[in-house]
């Protein structure tokens, strides 16, 4: 294909409803093609899946029916010239707290395309889309560094609302060299968590892991509940989890949870006072990570900005940091 460079002129049939059972391969290129520069393990399997699912012709038809109402990305817009599809936009619904919200995703446009207002011409109708249906909220994710993608967005009416960080440590990058007892080095007691401290773990779990930016997640606060409460919840549900707690004096001043995933990489919650993060995470990362026995990618969703320093030191790296942004 060749650059345009013509100014926009849509033809009706140009942007038009995707197909899943029809431009799931070539969307499926036209992303990789796209996100080539950030694509990370965990995208390139997301890539391999859209690939695969293309080929399955039992998936597509499922697909076809539940677009509407699955968190999945089987529905949405994409732009055609020609017969080729050079431009895509996904819109996965989900719900939350009993609002109807829609997350657009996978913007991409074909380079030899670019700056012709393809972009915008996709999510305009998108948002048409969305409040035709009378969906409560619009939200979207972008790689903080991607200020073009922010460019198109603010334009639209799209604000931050806030900024997530996803750190990653790699098995065998833990820690080796710490002292086993950190309560030496923080004066902070490791223990079990207790039930007496629920309410106040529970706090600190909504307000670092809300539900506007974790329904995604395999987050569920009820999971992480300690005692026979969150033993049945976490039998029904088949969660697998670890807790730790630090406690300073009598009080607990945060709690660690690890939650097994069966496929690509286990999770982390933390929860604690902002003021306390830090000390926290020195007085609880090298014992939980020596527990776990390093053998998984373990990620960590924490709010942007917040203990770096601590984060670094038992060896987590930054993997994205996502703006999430909803409509006004
Ligand atoms: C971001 C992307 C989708 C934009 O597609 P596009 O069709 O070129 O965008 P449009 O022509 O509709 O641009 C609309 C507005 O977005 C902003 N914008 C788009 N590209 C930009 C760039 N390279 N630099 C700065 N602003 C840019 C501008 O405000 C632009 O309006 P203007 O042309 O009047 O100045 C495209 O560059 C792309 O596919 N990038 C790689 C994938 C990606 O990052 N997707 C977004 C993930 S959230």
């Amino acid at each position: 294909m060749s650059a345009i460079t013509k100014p926009l002129t849509a033809a009706p049939d140009q942007l038009r409803q995707f197909n899943v059972r029809k431009d799931l391969n070539a969307v499926a290129d036209l992303v990789e093609t796209c996100f080539a520069d950030t694509l990370d393990e965990d995208g390139r399997r997301y890539v391999d899946q859209m690939h695969a699912a293309a080929r399955n012709p039992s998936y597509l038809r499922w697909a076809m029916a539940v677009a509407e109402n699955v968190p999945m990305p089987f529905s949405g817009y994409v732009w055609e010239e020609n017969g080729y599809i050079a431009g895509n936009l996904s819109l996965i619904p989900y719900n939350y707290q009993g609002k109807r919200c829609y997350l657009i995703a996978n913007v991409a446009v074909d380079p030899a395309y670019r700056r012709r207002g393809i972009a915008k011409a996709l999510t305009q109708k998108a948002i048409r889309h969305a409040q035709m249906r009378g969906i409560d909220e619009i939200w979207l994710h972008v790689r903080s560094e991607n200020s073009a993608a922010m460019n198109l967005y603010q334009s639209l009416g799209f604000v931050e609302r806030a900024q997530r960080t996803t750190w990653e440590i790699k098995p065998r990058a833990h820690k080796r060299d710490l002292p086993n007892n950190n309560a030496e080095v923080t004066g902070i007691k490791i223990t079990q968590p207790s039930r007496r401290y629920w309410e106040r773990y529970r706090e600190w779990l909504q307000l670092i892991y809300p539900p506007e930016l974790t329904w995604h997640q395999p987050f569920q606060v009820t999971a992480l509940r300690p005692g026979w409460t969150g033993g049945i919840y976490r039998f029904i549900t088949g969660n697998h989890i670890r807790q730790w707690a630090a406690k300073q004096g009598p009080n607990h001043i945060g709690l660690l949870t690890w939650q097994l995933r069966s496929r690509h990489a286990d999770h982390l919650w933390l929860a604690s006072a902002p003021e306390n993060e830090s000390r926290v995470i020195t007085a609880l990362m090298p014992v939980a990570l020596e527990q776990l026995n390093n053998r998984r990618r373990i990620l960590l969703d924490y709010p942007a900005g917040r203990a770096i320093l601590a984060l670094h030191d038992q060896g987590f790296r930054i993997q994205q940091t996502l703006v999430w942004m909803r409509l006004t």
